[in-house]
């Protein structure tokens, strides 16, 4: 397995261009088997789970072409088979995005069961439920959901989430798309995710209105055509290398990114002194404020408030916070993992059911650790950088799934950092 060996101690300081989102690229690439026709997807990020989101689409009988590597032309015109098997879908959840578009255009769809992951059970009954009300037969049959749509089409329905769920809401708005008659999806998730899926989706000739508010109407439609689409910038990753001009006292310039996308987490960064400057809508300028960081709470919300996906990232800083801060994480039951790693070097921290509390500002040094989760791997790279010493980072193919060369992108702003490759094979970076 690959490691990363960080020196720490070094300041960031230059230019970083953010990366196609992950998790709108996963729902938009399943979209595309909506139609025969192809569907062109541009700033797809060359990471592992769209590499494996890729091969679905292959293994179901869809050619996927890349005139270049962030280029996906999707024609899932013979689709052979609408089964997700088990050892694709045990590495990568999103796999279940499949289950709406196969249910809407074939009348069928077998996904396996996803199983837990390190942050949570994650179960997928609010998106089965939906499917029930869309008219499906849903069942359980050796570990594999198998949904039917009895009369071949589904039927438009007021769907009324108990939760926020990002992919369920994913789900429902691609296979209500091709329902029969109108849908409504209440407690919607409000992602940009959610906005730039439905965005394609009325590219492609879909009639979906409400993407981004906690009510989403849509009108089914007969079929859905190609269309092409260029994929959002990540949220997540900007935050990342927000919080890692922060947590190294450097300076970066993040480009090609979206800041309205993550206002929650610009207003909190600025809030403990972090100087972020918008010097044009793509662009910002990241600094340490020179008063240093202050430790303030933060408690993790479905969008638009404090995103989950940066909870790790944020608890890094704080052990450079001055003073006391409570991360209070409400979406997964089993999200801080990353603690007792950053305890390894050196952190303050209590756990205590769904709250941390960190005691800021420690010195932190170099030591082995091992990452658990893709953002727990971005915390431990973050708190790596920031620390005295060698730090070896194990299992860092948790952090390959979700950000894209990792390794170059914080080395050209000059950060000690190498990959140290087990096998030969030549790595993403
Ligand atoms: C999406 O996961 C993201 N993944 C996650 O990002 C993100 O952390 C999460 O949304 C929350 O924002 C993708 O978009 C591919 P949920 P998702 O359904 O859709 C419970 C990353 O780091 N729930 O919004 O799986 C669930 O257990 C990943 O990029 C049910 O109980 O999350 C959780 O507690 C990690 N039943 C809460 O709702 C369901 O049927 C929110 O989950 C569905 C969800």
């Amino acid at each position: 397995m690959d490691k990363f060996l960080i020196r720490g101690g070094r300041s960031l300081r230059g230019k970083i261009e953010i990366s196609g989102a992950k998790n709108s690229a996963l729902p938009c690439l399943a979209a595309a088997l909506l139609t025969p026709e192809t569907v062109t997807l541009h700033n797809v990020p060359y990471v592992k789970d769209l590499i494996t989101q890729r091969r679905l689409l292959e293994d179901l009988g869809a050619t996927v072409l890349t005139p270049e590597l962030r280029t996906h032309k999707i024609t899932a015109k013979n689709i052979e088979t609408f089964e997700a098997p088990y050892e694709l879908v045990k590495t990568m959840r999103a796999s279940v995005l499949a289950l709406g578009p196969l249910l809407a255009r074939f009348g069928q769809a077998k996904v396996s069961l996803p199983g837990g992951c390190a942050i949570g059970t994650r179960p997928i009954d609010l998106h089965l439920r939906a499917f029930e009300q869309l008219g499906a037969a849903v069942s359980l049959e050796s570990g594999d959901v198998v949904a039917r749509a009895p009369k071949g089409r589904l039927i438009g329905a007021e769907i009324a989430f108990e939760k926020v769920t990002v992919t369920g809401t994913e789900n429902v708005m691609m296979a209500a798309a091709l329902a029969k008659g109108k849908t409504i999806i209440r407690k919607a998730a409000q992602e940009p995710e959610i906005e730039d899926l439905a965005e394609l989706l009325n590219k492609m000739g879909a009639r979906i209105k409400g993407a981004g508010t906690s009510i989403i109407r849509i009108d089914g439609v007969e079929a859905l055509g190609g269309a092409e689409h260029t994929i959002i910038p990540d949220r997540i990753e900007t935050g990342t290398f927000i919080v890692a001009a922060a947590i190294t006292g450097g300076e970066l310039e993040i480009k090609s990114c979206d800041p309205g996308h993550i206002k929650a987490v610009i207003d909190k960064l600025r809030e403990v002194g972090v100087e972020i400057e918008e010097l044009n809508q793509n662009t910002l300028l990241v600094k340490c404020g020179a008063g240093g960081l202050r430790a303030k709470d933060v408690t993790t919300e479905p969008h638009p408030l404090f995103p989950t996906d940066m909870q790790a990232q944020y608890m890094a800083l704080m052990t450079q916070a001055e003073g006391l801060s409570t991360v209070t994480e409400t979406i997964f039951e089993n999200r801080f993992m990353h603690a007792s790693e950053l305890i390894r070097l050196g952190a303050n921290i209590q756990i205590s059911g769904n709250k941390a509390v960190v005691q800021g500002k420690t010195r932190l040094t170099g030591a082995p650790i091992l990452a658990s989760d893709l953002r727990a791997s971005a915390s431990l790279v973050l708190a790596a950088l920031c620390a005295q010493g060698e730090t070896l980072i194990d299992r860092v193919y948790h952090i390959d799934r979700g950000y894209e060369t990792i390794v170059k992108k914080l080395s050209s702003v000059g950060a000690d950092i190498e990959r140290i490759t087990d096998n030969i094979a030549a790595s993403a970076d």
